[in-house]
């Protein structure tokens, strides 16, 4: 066998090799085993010099072709087992974070508060009313001087608010004392102030009076609802409760209006749903129902239209109460959640009692 044949040889079995090679750990014995020191095509090389002269440059020739070949071929097919490789690591480290927890997590569920507040939200929401918020921190003046309240309006003492420390000496009556709010109607007065009629928003947050038994706790959640608009009448107030009514209590509900006073509406009513677990107060097994005590109703807020007074208070030129006139309502949302569940003490909302709270 001539020299040359030999290298045809070497380079067609390295070849074959390199093709075959299945990983880089592979690939590299055969570049050690063709290519490195040792390896018979080097020696070739190394041993052209001693080669009869007429042999000598085809030798070297084909056997240096023949290295830079197969190192191309090395090269290119590591590049390739390079890229599988890592194609196939990321496969198999694949993590799918969608994957449910093992064993499934058990979530919990929003706190039967937070529930009727979204229910409460949605219902006027689909109704076209927005929504807003106040800041639970309020002025005297917002809470009651705007709202039309008199200055001896009973809600104003100690034993019915909570006053916090203000800048100047501490006064009941200073307009700008700072008390924690105790109903959501002081946002009547800021959304008129953000924004010209018509306006049709509900104003949902957390309420503050030092009471406390068992349908009366220090803290509590009410949803202020006002619409003003040119015409709007005590007609619109009515449609929009019962609308409401039903899509909390029942399709079956009416509601009926009571004359009461509010200091900010004029005139202003106790609205009652028709109860939903009797009929005409008698339970369908017989004897009086216990929730409405026999009466067939149940009281669920307080409403009126709003005293031109508190549209005056405003300021805003666009609430002309000779113009526009508007209702407003104002519902406890722990009320209506107590009412449809019903939950016979106020205080087990704050318990935190699971035994309580996995029943909703
Ligand atoms: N703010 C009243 C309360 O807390 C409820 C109310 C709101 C009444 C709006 C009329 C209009 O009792």
């Amino acid at each position: 066998m001539t020299a040359l044949e030999r290298i045809e040889g070497i380079r067609r079995e390295a070849s074959e090799a390199i093709a075959a090679a299945g990983d880089t750990a592979t690939l590299e014995q055969v570049r050690v085993r063709y290519l490195g020191r040792k390896a018979e095509l080097p020696n070739l090389l190394r041993g052209v010099a001693e080669l009869a002269p007429a042999e000598r440059a085809a030798t070297g020739k084909a056997a240096n072709e023949a290295r830079q070949g197969l190192e191309r071929a090395i090269e290119e097919r590591a590049g390739e087992l390079a890229a599988s490789e890592l194609q196939q690591r990321l496969q198999a480290d694949r993590v799918d974070v969608t994957l449910p927890a093992d064993p499934a997590a058990h979530l919990g569920h929003l706190h039967l508060l937070t529930q009727t507040w979204r229910e409460i939200e949605d219902v006027f929401i689909g109704l076209g009313f927005d929504v807003a918020e106040g800041p639970e921190v309020e002025t005297v003046y917002l809470n009651f001087d705007a709202l039309n309240a008199e200055p001896t309006h009973p809600s104003r003492l100690e034993t019915d608010t909570f006053y916090l420390e203000s800048d100047g000496p501490f006064e009941l009556l200073n307009p700008d004392t700072l008390l924690l709010r105790t109903q959501t109607s002081p946002v009547q007065v800021r959304a008129m102030r953000a924004a010209p009629p018509p306006l049709y928003v509900i104003a949902p947050g957390r309420v503050f009076r030092p009471d406390s038994d068992a349908t009366h706790v220090p803290q509590f959640h009410q949803v202020e609802g006002i619409a003003v608009d040119e015409g709007v009448t005590l007609a619109d107030l009515q449609g929009t409760l019962l609308a409401f009514a039903r899509a909390v209590f029942g399709a079956e509900r009416e509601v009926r209006m009571r004359p009461h006073f509010f200091p900010f509406t004029e005139p202003s009513v106790e609205v009652d749903v028709s109860c939903f677990q009797c009929v005409r107060g008698i339970l369908p097994g017989g004897g009086r129902c216990p929730l409405c005590k026999g009466t067939a109703w149940i009281e669920i807020l307080g409403a009126g239209m709003i005293d031109p007074n508190v549209l005056t208070e405003v300021g805003d030129p666009a609430y002309d109460p000779e113009r526009v006139s508007g209702f407003a309502f104002g519902l406890g949302i722990d009320r209506i959640a107590m009412l449809k569940h019903g939950v016979p003490d106020l205080r087990l909302m704050f318990e935190n009692d699971v035994r309580f709270l996995e029943q909703f």
